[in-house]
């Protein structure tokens, strides 16, 4: 799975993105990446085998398909794989997904604004996610930092929750998605043997902040 590794690149797309459109996206992607970083470094001292720049870059591109504009569904996932799939980086592209999709291939529903999706890009959606099969721990730590981190920086996944919901709405399936989330929070906080809430500075700051909706 090719990924890219190389920052500066990263951010060059990044930042051509955000000229097209330029939005808090932008803030919140780079805060992504930060938040993914914090998390790998704790994983690698555990032993496990990742790398910095692929979650870091990852975490910088994984909403890259906004350049197309605001879209409340899942279509700017879609935008963004075939993006960076033109692009040859397919591990980056499967990542425009997987992070829309807590639940991995169950509960695919359960995506905000699923029946504003046209047939075909479903179909395709669908395929992507049965074909990248159960999620590792890239698409892991960048769904997990997509609910961790903001345009103003890193915040509980309960405060973005219901700042998300109260501006986009929930649905029937909301709490569905929602323990997708806490399930990828608790198997990385057992691996790394603390809270995520402890490694991104500042993160208790979010209790005082005025919520966003
Ligand atoms: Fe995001």
């Amino acid at each position: 799975m090719k990924y890219i590794l190389d920052r500066a690149y990263a951010r060059e797309l990044l930042d051509h993105a955000n000229q097209l459109n330029p939005v808090p996206w932008y803030k919140h992607s780079l805060n992504v990446a930060k938040a993914a970083e914090y998390i790998v470094i704790e994983l690698t001292k555990k032993g496990l085998n990742l790398d910095c720049d692929i979650a870091y870059n990852a975490g910088l591109l994984h909403d890259i398909g906004r350049y197309k504009g605001f879209t409340k569904s899942v279509i700017h996932s879609y935008d963004g794989y075939k993006f960076m799939d033109e692009l040859g980086y397919q591990g980056n592209a499967i990542i425009c997904v997987t992070h829309s999709f807590p639940c991995e291939h169950n509960n695919i529903e359960t995506s905000s604004e699923w029946d504003l999706v046209p047939s075909y890009m479903k179909d395709e959606l669908v395929g992507i996610l049965n074909k990248n099969g159960s999620y590792d721990f890239y698409n892991k730590v960048i769904t997990l930092c997509d609910a961790l981190a903001d345009e103003n920086g890193f915040t509980t996944l309960e405060k973005r929750f219901i700042s998300v919901g109260l501006r986009h709405g929930t649905n029937l399936y909301t709490s569905i998605r929602w323990k997708g989330f806490y399930e990828i929070k608790e198997e990385i906080e057992l691996l790394i043997g603390k809270s995520i809430y402890s490694l991104p500075p500042g993160i208790e700051k979010t209790i005082y902040a005025k919520m966003e909706y």
